[in-house]
């Protein structure tokens, strides 16, 4: 399964803000923004697109559009932080969405909603900021594949090798696009050094 780790000095200043305990929400909501458009460009880079026709205040000239119906999916909560900025990178998008909590003693996942728009020929952007032990990106990329889905990419912020072995067996088709690959899983399934609980810091719930 191919994985894209951003290489961008913007996306490593922004990554490392994030990590930074004293942060707060509102500041931790701009930069979650912020890395998502540089993982928004960097998920569409190769996206089919068609050639137009644009017609420039002097002469006509070919233009291109992309081709393919874009799909944008948070895993709710935390991938909420996500979909403005994905959004208004993509304003042609259509939003579905994926509701999955994670047991807080045995990080197992389930999922408690799920509202899809049709995804036959879609392509997909699951956007989830933590790949941990990959249950929850697991668990919604099936429901993406009962829905229909064939192409699927995560963007992430965070992720950790664990996570990313296991959707690799899984999900040997899905691409993870992540800001960054970290450590390791400690004890309770909580990404090292990563930045905590996502969802916490970005709604202040700590
Ligand atoms: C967090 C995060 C991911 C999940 C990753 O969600 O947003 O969805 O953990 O962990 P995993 O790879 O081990 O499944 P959480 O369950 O804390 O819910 P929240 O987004 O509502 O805070
Ligand atoms: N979910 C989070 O929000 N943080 C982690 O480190 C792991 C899962």
């Amino acid at each position: 399964m191919p994985i894209t780790i951003l290489q961008h000095s913007l996306s490593s200043h922004i990554l490392s803000l994030l990590r930074d305990k004293t942060t707060p929400p509102e500041r931790f909501r701009a930069l979650t923004s912020a890395v998502t458009r540089l993982l928004i460009a960097e998920a569409t880079r190769k996206l089919p697109s068609r050639i137009v026709t644009i017609s420039t205040p002097l002469e006509e000239t070919p233009g291109q559009q992309i081709s393919v119906q874009i799909v944008a999916v948070p895993i709710l909560r935390a991938g909420l932080g996500m979909l403005d900025a994905a959004l208004e990178m993509l304003p042609d998008a259509t939003v579905g969405y994926v509701g999955m909590e994670r047991d807080e003693a045995t990080a197992i996942a389930s999922a408690y909603y799920c509202k899809l728009p049709p995804l036959e020929n879609a392509h997909v952007l699951m956007l989830d900021p933590m790949l941990a032990t990959g249950g929850s990106a697991g668990a919604a990329a099936s429901e993406l594949e009962r829905t229909g889905a064939q192409q699927i990419s995560l963007l992430c912020i965070v992720a950790a090798p664990e996570g990313v072995a296991r959707l690799a067996e899984s999900y040997p088709k899905l691409q993870i696009y992540t800001a960054a690959l970290d450590r390791e899983l400690n004890a309770s399934s909580y990404i090292l050094p990563g930045l905590g609980d996502f969802g916490d810091r970005l709604y202040g719930t700590l």
